[in-house]
C-alpha cells in the first residue's frame, strides 16, 4: 500500500509546529516557538500564544514544505491538534488546518496532542538513520512537559491509548519554571535548574514527593503533585533568607530534581509492574532533563523494563508527531474527521 503523505498541525502551547511525514518517515519538523514573548511573564500568557500562531503558521507551513520538497498538493491528508491545550492557541491550528483541508480536497484528521507525543516514537531513527523498531504494545508512556505530567497506558495508538493518570496541579515542567523564579533564575526554568543541580547535593534536602504517601495514594496512585514541592522549596527558602543566612542555590535546585524525578520514576514503574509492561516510553520537554533519563533507564533496567526516549527535537511540541499519529490513523484503515470538530482545551485521551 502507498504510504500517505501527512502534513500536521501542532499550535496547543507556544510552539507552532508543522511537520511533513511520509508513512512512518519523517520528511521536515519545522517549529517556530513564541517561548521568548513569554520569558518576561515566566509563563505562557495565552493569548500571546495564539496571536504569535497566526503569524508564524504560514511561513512555517512554507517553511516545512521548502525542507521536504513536497508540494502542497501531494499532501494526501491535513492532522492538526484539537485538544488539550490553550483553547485560543488551538484554535488558530484547527481554523488553518480547516481551511487547508476544505481547499486541497484532502481528509482532515483532528488527533490528540497526547496521543501524538506517543506516536512521536515512530518517527525516531538510530544514529545510522535507520527507522527504530516498532513501538511494542502494551507500553507505558509517561509524558511531562511544562504542559502535561501525565502516565498512560498504551495497547495501541490508533485505538486503545488509556490515561492512568495526571497532575492534579502543577505540571513537572511549570513546577521548574516556578522554582526557577522563586531562586531567581530566567525562564524556561528546567534547564537553569538543570544547570544549578549540577554542583549540588541531591540529598541535601527532603523535599516531599507529592502523592507518595501510602494514605494519598487512594485513588491517586498514577497521580502527580507538584504545587505541595514547590511551597516546600518556597518556605525552605523564606526560612533560610529570614535566618539572614544564603540559600544554597545549588543544593536546592538539586534536591528539588532528585524530588521530582523520584516521583515520577517510580510512579511510571508502579504502573509497569502492576500491569506487567516492560516497557516505557518517555515524552515531553522535561526529558531534555538528563537526571530524569539517567535514573528511569537505572531504575527501569533493574527491574527488566526498557525505556525508550525519542530524540529530542520530537519530544518538545512539534507538528510532526500529529503528522505521524494521523499517518497510522490512516494506515490502519480509520476515518477522517468530519469538519464540525472545533478546539477541545480538555480533550480526553
Ligand atoms: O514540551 P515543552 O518544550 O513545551 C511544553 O511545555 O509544551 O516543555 C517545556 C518545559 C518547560 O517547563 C521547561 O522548563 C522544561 O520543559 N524543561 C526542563 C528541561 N528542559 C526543559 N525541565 C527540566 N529539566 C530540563 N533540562
Ligand atoms: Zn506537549
Amino acid at each position: 500500500r502507498r504510504e500517505p503523505l501527512v502534513l500536521g498541525i501542532e499550535t496547543s502551547c507556544d510552539e507552532t509546529g508543522i511537520g511533513i511525514v511520509r508513512g512512518r518517515t519523517l520528511l521536515s519538523n519545522t517549529i517556530a516557538s513564541s517561548m521568548d514573548e513569554h520569558a518576561r511573564y515566566g509563563g505562557v500568557v495565552p493569548e500571546v500564544a495564539a496571536r504569535a500562531h497566526l503569524e508564524a503558521l504560514e511561513p512555517a507551513i512554507r517553511a516545512a514544505l521548502a525542507e521536504s520538497g513536497v508540494a502542497l498538493t501531494d499532501v494526501d491528508a491535513v492532522a492538526v491538534t484539537s485538544g488539550p491545550g490553550l483553547a485560543g492557541a488551538l484554535m488558530v491550528g484547527v481554523g488553518a488546518a480547516k481551511a487547508l483541508a476544505v481547499s486541497l480536497e484532502k481528509p482532515l484528521y483532528a488527533v490528540n496532542h497526547l496521543v501524538g507525543h506517543i506516536a512521536a516514537d515512530i518517527l525516531s531513527s538510530d544514529e545510522h538513520g535507520d527507522q527504530a523498531p516498532p513501538l511494542e504494545y502494551p507500553t507505558v508512556a509517561l509524558l511531562v512537559s511544562g504542559g502535561h505530567t501525565s502516565l498512560l497506558l498504551v495497547r495501541d495508538l490508533t485505538s486503545d491509548v488509556e490515561l492512568l493518570g495526571e497532575t492534579m496541579d502543577d505540571a513537572a515542567g511549570e513546577a521548574f519554571d516556578k522554582v526557577a523564579r522563586l531562586l531567581g533564575l530566567p525562564y524556561p526554568g528546567g534547564p537553569e535548574i538543570d544547570r544549578a543541580a549540577a554542583s549540588g547535593d541531591p540529598n541535601a534536602i527532603a523535599f516531599p514527593r507529592g502523592l507518595s504517601r501510602a494514605s494519598d495514594m487512594a485513588g491517586h496512585r498514577y497521580d502527580f503533585s507538584f504545587s505541595g514541592l514547590k511551597t516546600a522549596v518556597a518556605r525552605w527558602t523564606e526560612q533560610r533568607q529570614a535566618a539572614g543566612e544564603p540559600v544554597p542555590v545549588a543544593d536546592v535546585a538539586a534536591s528539588f530534581r532528585e524530588a521530582v524525578v523520584d516521583v515520577l520514576v517510580t510512579k511510571a514503574l508502579a504502573a509497569c509492574r502492576d500491569y506487567g509492561v516492560p516497557r516505557l516510553l518517555l515524552g515531553g520537554g522535561v526529558i531534555a532533563n538528563r537526571r530524569l533519563r539517567d535514573v528511569a533507564i537505572e531504575r527501569a533496567a533493574a527491574e527488566g523494563v526498557t525505556v525508550r526516549v525519542p530524540p529530542l527535537s520530537l519530544c518538545t511540541d512539534n507538528g510532526a508527531m500529529i503528522a505521524a499519529l494521523a499517518s497510522e490513523l490512516i494506515m490502519a484503515g480509520r476515518p477522517a474527521s468530519t469538519l464540525e470538530f472545533g478546539a477541545d482545551s480538555t480533550l480526553p485521551v
